[in-house]
C-alpha cells in the first residue's frame, strides 16, 4: 500500500484515485498520524500531498520526520515538497508571486519519475513558495521558465519532489509519472481489485460483528444496496435491512426494492410503509430547509421504531464512502456553509446506542460500482442515478400535496422512459422533473388552459460537486415535452433548466 499524507490540498483525493487506478491500494491519513501507526500500515511508499499553507507560516502542518528514516521512497508534491526540503537540510523561499496554471516542464533526465516522459511536457503549477537550496544528496531534474527547480530527486534515499501537480489532468504525462513512482521506484504490485477487497471485507465484517445482529437503512441507491449485498454475503440472516417508504418516492420505487432485495436476493427486509405520516407533517410547509428537516427527523423516528421490533440489534451498517470519511476528519476544511441540510441517517447511531459498521468507508464511488458488479448486482442498481433522501419533496417547489406528487410522478416516469429509450440514462449524472408552483396560460383543443409549469433538469457530472446542464438533442427535448403536456393532466408548459453548478445546485431545493 501507499500512504498519502494529507496536507489539505484540494487535489489529494485525486492522488488517491490515481494510485488506485493503477490497482495499488492507498490510504489518506492526516499529518498527525504517529510514526508507529505508519509502521503498522507498512507502506511501500509515502506521498506527501500539497496544501494551502506556506511552510513557514504559523501552524503549518507537519508529519513525523521519522518518515525519512524508514528506508522507503517518499514523494513530495508542492507543499509536500516544501515540507520535505525543509525537514532535510535544504531551504524554501517564500515568494510574493503565486505561479498558477499551465507551464512547460523541461526534463533533464528521462529516468526515475520521468522514465518514458517527453523531454518537454505540459505541467500544472499552483504554488507560492519554491525551493531555495536543495538538501544534500538531491539534484534538480526539471525546470520551467519561472521555476528553476520544478523537480528534484535523491536517488540513493529514493526521495522525489515535484513542484507541480502530477495528479491533475492538466499535467499531461502526470499519470505516467505517478505510475513510475509506484512501480519503478516503490516496486508496488498491482494487487488491489474489488475481488481481493471482497474477501478482506467479509472477514473484517465477521470479525467486527461476531454473532450480533446488524440493521441497515436501505434506500435503493448504489451505496446502501452494495453495502447490503456485501453484509449479506458476510453475515447472512444476522442482517436486517429496513426500507422506509416516505411517501415521496418515484413511481414503483418501493416495489422495485422489495422485488430485488427480498424476493431476488433473499435479504431480510422490513418494509415500513410510512408515507401518510411524512405527508401529514409536510402539509402546508413550503420552506425547503423545513421540508428537509421534517423528512430527516421523521425518517429517524420511523427507522427507530422498526429497529425496536428486531430484538438485540447491536450494529447499524451504513454505506459511508471514502470522501465522506476524509472530509469529516479534515483538519483543514473547517466548517463550510450549509447550503442544504442533507437527509441522512447521521442522528441514528447516537439515538439508538448502536455501533457503526461501514464496510465501504475506504472506497470511492466508482469502486463501489465495481464492487456491486463483482457481487452480482444488476446494472440498473449499480449505475442508478442518484436520488436525494428527501425525494420528490425537494422537486415539488412549494407545498407537497398528494395531487402534486401524482403529477410529478407521472411526468418523471415519462421523462425517464424517454431518457432510457435514447440510451442516455447512464450517460447523464441525473435527469429528473421539477414541478413549479407557477401556472401559465395555454391552449388545448381550442380551449384556454391555466395549468402548472414543469421543469426538466438533466446534468452531467463526475461527483456532484460541480455539474453542467446536459446538451440534450432538441428532438429528444421536443418528444419529452410533447408527451408530458399531452399525457399529464395539470401541466401545460415544459421548460428546460440550463444552469450549471455552481452557481446553481443540481436539485432545485
Ligand atoms: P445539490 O442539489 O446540492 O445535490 O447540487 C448534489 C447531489 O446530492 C444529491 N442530494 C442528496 N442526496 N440526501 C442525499 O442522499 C439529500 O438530502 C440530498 N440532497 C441532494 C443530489 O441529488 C445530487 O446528486
Amino acid at each position: 500500500m501507499i500512504l498519502i499524507v494529507d496536507f489539505g490540498s484540494q487535489y489529494n483525493q485525486l492522488i488517491a484515485r490515481r494510485v488506485r487506478e493503477n490497482h495499488v491500494y492507498c490510504q489518506i491519513e492526516p499529518p498527525d498520524i504517529s510514526i508507529d501507526a505508519i509502521k503498522a500500515l507498512d507502506p511501500e511508499g509515502i506521498i506527501l500531498s500539497g496544501g494551502p499553507a506556506s511552510i513557514y507560516s504559523k501552524g503549518a502542518p507537519r508529519v513525523d520526520r521519522g518518515i525519512f528514516n524508514l528506508g522507503i521512497p517518499v514523494l513530495g508534491i508542492c507543499y509536500g515538497l516544501h515540507y520535505m526540503i525543509d525537514s532535510l537540510d535544504g531551504n524554501v523561499i517564500g515568494s510574493q508571486k503565486r505561479e498558477y496554471g499551465f507551464a512547460e516542464l523541461l526534463i533533464k533526465k528521462q529516468k526515475g519519475m520521468f522514465a518514458g516522459v517527453s523531454k518537454k511536457t505540459q505541467c500544472w503549477m499552483s504554488h507560492g513558495d519554491s525551493i531555495g537550496k536543495l538538501p544534500s544528496g538531491f539534484t534538480a531534474t526539471a525546470s520551467t521558465a519561472n521555476t528553476s527547480i520544478a523537480a528534484a530527486e535523491d536517488i540513493k534515499r529514493k526521495f522525489y519532489a515535484l513542484q507541480f501537480h502530477p495528479e491533475v489532468v492538466h499535467t499531461k504525462e502526470g499519470k505516467k509519472m505517478l505510475a513510475n513512482f509506484l512501480f519503478n521506484i516503490c516496486r508496488c504490485k498491482k494487487s488491489w481489485s474489488m475481488k481481493s477487497f471482497i474477501n478482506d471485507a467479509v472477514e473484517e465484517i465477521r470479525r467486527q460483528v461476531g454473532s450480533e445482529k446488524v440493521i441497515l437503512g436501505l434506500s435503493g441507491g448504489v451505496d446502501s444496496s452494495v453495502a447490503a449485498v456485501l453484509l449479506n454475503k458476510a453475515i447472512g440472516k444476522q442482517l436486517t435491512c429496513v426500507f422506509v417508504d416516505n411517501g415521496v418516492l418515484r413511481e414503483n420505487e418501493a416495489e422495485r426494492v422489495i422485488e430485488m432485495f427480498s424476493k431476488h436476493l433473499r435479504i431480510n427486509l422490513r418494509f415500513a410503509r410510512s408515507g401518510k405520516i411524512f405527508l401529514k407533517r409536510l402539509k402546508g410547509v413550503t420552506d425547503p430547509e423545513k421540508k428537509r428537516k421534517i423528512i430527516g427527523r421523521t425518517f429517524i423516528e420511523v427507522f427507530d421504531k422498526e429497529a425496536q421490533k428486531i430484538k438485540g440489534v447491536r450494529f447499524l451498517a451504513q454505506g459511508t464512502l471514502y470522501p465522506d470519511l476524509i472530509e469529516s476528519r479534515s483538519a483543514f476544511g473547517g466548517p463550510s456553509a450549509v447550503i442544504k441540510s442533507h437527509h441522512n441517517v447521521g442522528g441514528l447511531p447516537k439515538k439508538m446506542n448502536l455501533k457503526l459498521v461501514e464496510p465501504l468507508k475506504h472506497l470511492f464511488k466508482d469502486e463501489v460500482r465495481l464492487l456491486g458488479k463483482e457481487l452480482g448486482l444488476a446494472d440498473d442498481v449499480v449505475w442508478r442515478q442518484p436520488f436525494p433522501g428527501p425525494g420528490l419533496a425537494v422537486r415539488i417547489i412549494g407545498e407537497v400535496t398528494p395531487r402534486r406528487l401524482a403529477v410529478l410522478r407521472q411526468a418523471d416516469t415519462i421523462l425517464l422512459e424517454e431518457i432510457r429509450a435514447q440510451h442516455l440514462y447512464y450517460k447523464l449524472w441525473q435527469s429528473f422533473a421539477v414541478l413549479l408552483p407557477i401556472k401559465s396560460v395555454g391552449v388545448m383543443g381550442d380551449q384556454r388552459t391555466y395549468e402548472n409549469i414543469l421543469a426538466i433538469r438533466a446534468v452531467t457530472s463526475d461527483d456532484a460537486m460541480t455539474a453542467d446542464w446536459a446538451q440534450l438533442p432538441h428532438d429528444i427535448l421536443a418528444r419529452i415535452s410533447n408527451r408530458i403536456i399531452n399525457e399529464v393532466r395539470g401541466v401545460n408548459r415544459v421548460v428546460y433548466d440550463i444552469s450549471s453548478k455552481p452557481p446553481s445546485t443540481i436539485e432545485w431545493e
